[in-house]
C-alpha cells in the first residue's frame, strides 16, 4: 500500500487506516486476527478511543458501562503479541465523559491518556486526539494539556477530532506543539470537510485529515440508508458509486474509499469493518485512481445539481 506522512510529523503510515470503534465485543483472538490482517495489508495506523465500547457489555474493564472496552481488547492483543506494537502507529482519543460533558480540562485529559495507556498495555501512543471540542474549557487550558502530554512522553504527537477549522486555529494559537491531524467524518455521502474549511486548513497548515466512517457507517456498502441522510441524495450517490464500480471493475465500497483518497490534501480513510475478508478487499482501493471527472461526478451526485 502507498504510504503518507501524517501532517508535519515523522509518522509514515499506509494511506488507509484501521479503526477499532466496533471491536469491543471481539475476543482478543478475533481482535488479533483483524489487527494482523490490517497490518499485513499495509494499514499500519490503528485508531481507537477510550469511549469505544461504551454502553456495551464489558469483560476486560471494571467499568459498568463499557467505557474503555475497545482499548482493553486491543491491550489484550498487545499483551499476548507485543511485537505488534512496533508494527503499528497507535492512535487514541479522549475527552468525552459519555455521553456528556466533553472534558478538555488539563486534569481530565492528562488523566484520560494515562488510563488509556494502562488499558492498552503500552507506555506511549503515537498520536493522541481530543475526541470532541469542549465548549466549557478554554483553548489555553486544552492546549496546555496537549503540550504536557507530549512533554511527558505519553504521546509523540497530538491532534483533534470533530473540531471546526476556527476551533483548530484557536487551539493551535494556544500551544507550543503542532496539531498534525484533523479527524472528521468524510465520505462520498458526507462531504462537509470540502466546504467547511477543514480540508482547506489541512492544505494551508500541512495537516492530514483522517476520515471517519468513510462508508458512512456501512450505508455505502449495504446500499441501505439510515436516519440522518436524505434518501434522494443517498440514491444519487449510490447509483454513481455503482456506475463507477462497473467502469473500474471493482465494488462501490472501493470506489467510495477511492473518493476520499482522491482529495488533493491527502486524506486517510479509517475503515471500520470487523470482517477479515472485507479488510483485505478494502486495501484494493489503494490501486484505484479516480479521474477528476469521476471525483466531480460524486460531488455533483451529492449536491443534486451540476457545479456552477
Ligand atoms: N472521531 C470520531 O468521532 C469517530 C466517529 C466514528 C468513527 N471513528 C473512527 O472511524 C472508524 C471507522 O468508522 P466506521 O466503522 O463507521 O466506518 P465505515 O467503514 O464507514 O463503516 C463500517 C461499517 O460498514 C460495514 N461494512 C463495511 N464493508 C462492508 C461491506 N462490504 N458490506 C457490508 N457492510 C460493510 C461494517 O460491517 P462489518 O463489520 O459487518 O463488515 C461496519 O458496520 C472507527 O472504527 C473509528 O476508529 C471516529
Amino acid at each position: 500500500m502507498k504510504t503518507i506522512t501524517l501532517g508535519q510529523s515523522d509518522l509514515r503510515v499506509g494511506r488507509i487506516g484501521y479503526g477499532c470503534w466496533r471491536m469491543a465485543q471481539s475476543t482478543p483472538k478475533q481482535a488479533q486476527a483483524k489487527i494482523e490482517t490490517a497490518l499485513s495489508c499495509g494499514m499500519t495506523l490503528i485508531d481507537t478511543a477510550d469511549i469505544y465500547g461504551f454502553s456495551e457489555p464489558s469483560k476486560f474493564t471494571k467499568e459498568p458501562d463499557g467505557f474503555g472496552e475497545a482499548e482493553a481488547v486491543l491491550g489484550q492483543v498487545l499483551k499476548s503479541a507485543p511485537q505488534l506494537r512496533d508494527q503499528m502507529i497507535l492512535v487514541t482519543k479522549g475527552g468525552i465523559i459519555p455521553p456528556r460533558p466533553y472534558n478538555s480540562t488539563y486534569d481530565y485529559l492528562t488523566g484520560a491518556l494515562e488510563r488509556s495507556l494502562v488499558r492498552l498495555n503500552t507506555d506511549c501512543v503515537d498520536l493522541f486526539l481530543i475526541h470532541r471540542p469542549d465548549l466549557s474549557t478554554s483553548f489555553a487550558q486544552a492546549g496546555r494539556a496537549l503540550d504536557a502530554l507530549i512533554d511527558s512522553g505519553k504521546t509523540r504527537y497530538v491532534g483533534i477530532s470533530n473540531f471546526t477549522a476556527s476551533q483548530a486555529h484557536a487551539l493551535q494559537m494556544n500551544m507550543e506543539s503542532g496539531l498534525i491531524v484533523h479527524q472528521n467524518e468524510f465520505s462520498a455521502l458526507c462531504q462537509d470537510p470540502m466546504t467547511n474549511g477543514i480540508l482547506d486548513q489541512c492544505q494551508e497548515r500541512d495537516m492530514t485529515l483522517m476520515a471517519w466512517s468513510p462508508l458512512a457507517g456501512g450505508a455505502l456498502a449495504t446500499g441501505r440508508i439510515y436516519g440522518r441522510f436524505n434518501e434522494a441524495m443517498f440514491k444519487r450517490v449510490m447509483s454513481t458509486l455503482m456506475r463507477l464500480a462497473e467502469a473500474y471493475d471493482t465494488t462501490p465500497v472501493n470506489i467510495a474509499l477511492a473518493f476520499t483518497l482522491r482529495h488533493p490534501a491527502g486524506v486517510m480513510p479509517i475503515i471500520g469493518t470487523q470482517k477479515i475478508d472485507r479488510i483485505k478487499d478494502s486495501a484494493n482501493a489503494d490501486n484505484i485512481n479516480l479521474t477528476a471527472r469521476d471525483f466531480y461526478d460524486l460531488i455533483e451526485a451529492r449536491r443534486g445539481e451540476a457545479m456552477p
